[in-house]
């Protein structure tokens, strides 16, 4: 079985194709159940959410796939794991024995990766590249823009960015060349590397990898590359996933600002002190077509007193009816024929007017909002109390 902190590390559609071809990955599947059982966080410092009625939240959960017990596939035999399980780590685990100079890589290298990689591993098109020159001092390019973030890089390339040589003897072995893959011999690639590190000016325990070089395994686990202290969190070593769990378990780890609680601040939290740039009056003529510099804010109509503005309403619209005896219409001011209307309720009295109701036309006829009009049959009712 892939042990789990191995499980870190190998290829994700590895692991993928074996959990398909042998119907389960037994290891995953008891990881997922016992994840479950404790309630622990997952590798990320997710939270692993309870199932309550076949449901996580709104969702519903096929819970057999984690209960285990496939009804496909069977278990896998040690060879098929072994068949897998190929891959090369940083403390050698399968690194076979093998030898290659830097002139035989190059004439591999020539003759089955340039095409792709371009001369010295420069990179070609949207194929990338292998080496961009010193991997010591490009390395230093990958902090530039976080001290200065005009400057150049960060140059990502395998000598300055990858943090384990490993990596790159397993990728050459296990993809490339491209579409041919896994039709190097141990030898080839060995040479393929001390090319490749010889292209990216690199030393090994102080020796410098120069056209003469001759790698092989005791040599290799030897590289330390530039970058090797570069990742968070660190993922290397016997405890990398309880390390990576306990990283994401703290939030000040990964980008919360540590902010001391006498520091937080819900306002007048400008200080004084802090410089507030301002455009200058005529200081952005450069702009075409030039920026307006108008710097009045729109004219805002002023607001009516809403009881002069229920007054013009009425006089416009309700006073033909309601201003004098003689229309059939309850006169604005006659108190007696007032406080029999009202008697009945505002509601109803609301719903009169907004329906219409005998010689009264719905909303007097006016085109008026439900909320106005109501505020017009206050008014009415206000100035006849
Ligand atoms: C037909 C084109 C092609 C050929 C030939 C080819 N490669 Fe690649 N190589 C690629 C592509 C495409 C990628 C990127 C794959 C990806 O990122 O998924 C790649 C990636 C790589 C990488 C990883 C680079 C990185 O920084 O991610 C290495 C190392 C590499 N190739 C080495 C070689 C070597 C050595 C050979 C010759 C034996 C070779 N390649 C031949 C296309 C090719
Ligand atoms: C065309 C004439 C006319 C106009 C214009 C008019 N009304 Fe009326 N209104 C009436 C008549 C007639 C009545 C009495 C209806 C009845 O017998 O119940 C009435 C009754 C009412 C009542 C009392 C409803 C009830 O419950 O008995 C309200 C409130 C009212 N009008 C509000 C208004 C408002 C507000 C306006 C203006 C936006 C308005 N009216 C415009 C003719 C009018």
């Amino acid at each position: 079985m892939f042990k789990l902190d191995r499980k870190l590390i190998i290829s994700a559609s590895v692991a993928a194709t074996v959990a398909l071809l042998i119907g389960g990955c037994f290891t995953e599947n008891a990881m997922a159940s016992s994840v479950l059982a404790k309630q622990q966080l997952t590798i990320d410092g997710g939270i692993v959410y309870p199932i309550v009625e076949g449901k996580t939240g709104p969702y519903y959960v096929d819970e057999s796939t984690l209960k285990g017990g496939y009804t496909n596939g069977r278990m896998p035999t040690a060879n098929e794991i072994k068949a897998w399980d190929k891959d090369v780590m940083a403390d050698g685990t399968g690194l076979p024995e093998g030898e290659g100079s830097v002139e035989d890589g190059e004439a591999v290298y020539e003759a089955k990766c340039v095409s792709c990689h371009g001369d010295f591993g420069s990179g070609s098109g949207s194929y990338p590249a292998l080496s961009k020159g010193n991997a010591v001092e490009l390395q230093k390019t990958l902090k530039n823009q976080r001290v200065n973030p005009d400057a150049d890089g960060p140059v990502r390339v395998f000598g300055s960015y990858w943090p384990q040589a490993s990596t790159l003897w397993w990728y050459i072995r296990d993809g490339m060349p491209h579409p041919m893959s896994k039709t190097l011999t141990d030898d080839e690639v060995y040479a393929l590397s001390a090319y490749i590190l010889y292209t990216n000016e690199m030393s090994i325990a102080g020796e410098e990898v120069d056209e003469e070089y001759v790698l092989n395994r005791e040599k290799f686990l030897k590289i330390k590359m530039p970058n090797v202290d570069g990742f968070e969190p660190n993922i290397a070593g016997p405890n990398s996933l309880q390390g990576v769990r306990k990283y994401y378990a703290n939030p000040l780890n990964f980008g919360v600002a540590k902010i001391k609680p006498a520091d937080r601040c819900m306002k007048d939290c400008q200080k004084p002190t802090v410089q507030v740039s301002r455009i200058q009056n005529g200081g952005i003529s450069d702009f075409l077509p030039p920026m307006s510099t108008v710097r009045d804010l729109p004219v805002v109509e002023e607001v009516a007193n809403p009881q002069d503005e229920a007054k013009k309403i009425y006089e416009d619209s309700c006073k033909m009816c309601h201003g004098a005896d003689g229309m059939g219409a309850p006169v604005v001011g006659d108190k007696p024929a007032w406080a029999k209307i009202t008697d009945k309720g505002m509601a109803t009295v609301y719903k009169n007017g907004l329906d219409g109701i005998n010689g009264m036309p719905p909303k007097g006829g006016a085109d008026l909002s439900e909320d106005k009009f109501k505020s017009i049959v206050d008014y009415m009712v206000n100035t006849s109390k």
